[in-house]
């Protein structure tokens, strides 16, 4: 399996979108998949601007000259496409958006009834699936609901199957191994067997995703603890999670 992994967080490496596609990509590649990666502001990807010239005038071609259009070779050799990105005001960042408004190319102008619904028809022959992995500051997974909603549509829109998720929520323990050495092991493993499995059986077991998302502190005390945490942080006048200053 050939996958592209695309890190949408402006954080990168200091990032928990990062710790996360990091361990399930490190499990995708023991299974044996081929993997590419990048992160979206270390490219030059700029705004679509709405022209449709990709669509008329130089048909699969942006009047952009940046980065998108390898990058969209990329994508059309890939078997899975994985998104990456935290949770932004109940979305994707305004990165990875501007990442995925420049895939329109790779599909034709004209409409086709699919299931009772226009789509477009894929220029390429078949555009990737789509995998999503997202991290949320909340503990509640619920807060993912939009943005899945809203993966799935744009799977539907390009015609790529929906290949499933991995949404972590209460983002910061994945670098908590300081605190809980032996809980975010445990997470951790679950996050590379997550990507072992989804290369393996196309789908993540109930077991694996239960490790994966496992909450060792309880949401009270998480509420607590986090608040404690900003007042600190408000107190010194920066955001002092270690993890900010360790990566490298
Ligand atoms: C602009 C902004 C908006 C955010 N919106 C949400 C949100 O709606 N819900 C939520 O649970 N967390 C929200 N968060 C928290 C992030 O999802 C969380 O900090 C995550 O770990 C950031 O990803 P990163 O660690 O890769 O930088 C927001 C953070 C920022 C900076």
């Amino acid at each position: 399996m050939k996958i592209l992994a695309v890190n949408g967080s402006p954080t990168t490496k200091k990032g928990m979108t990062h710790i996360l596609l990091d361990l399930f990509l490190q499990g995708a590649a023991e299974a044996g998949a081929e993997v590419e990666r990048f992160n979206v502001v270390d490219k030059k990807i700029k705004y679509c601007d709405g022209c449709f010239n990709c669509w008329v005038r130089t048909p699969g071609e942006c009047i952009h000259k940046d980065d998108m259009p390898a990058i969209l070779d990329q994508v059309a050799a890939a078997d899975a496409l994985i998104l990456a990105t935290p949770l932004y005001v109940d979305g994707m960042t305004a990165q990875m958006k501007t990442f995925v408004d420049r895939i329109i190319p790779l599909v034709e102008p004209e409409f086709e009834m699919v299931e009772g619904h226009y789509r477009h028809k894929s220029r390429i022959s078949k555009i990737p699936g789509i995998f999503l992995m997202s991290v949320c500051g909340f503990w509640e997974a619920d807060n993912f609901d939009g943005l899945v909603d809203h993966i799935k549509r744009i799977c539907k829109n390009f015609q790529a199957d929906y290949l499933g998720e991995l949404l972590r929520p209460n983002s910061y323990i994945l670098a908590m191994d300081d605190l809980f050495p032996k809980e975010v092991a445990a997470i951790h493993e679950g996050i590379r067997q997550a990507g072992r499995e989804f290369v393996t059986n196309g789908q993540i077991s109930e077991t694996t995703m239960e490790a994966a998302v496992a909450q060792p502190i309880p949401k009270e005390p998480a509420l607590q603890g986090s608040n404690m945490f900003w007042a600190e942080c408000r107190k010194q006048k920066k955001f002092i999670f270690h993890h900010r200053d360790s990566a490298v």
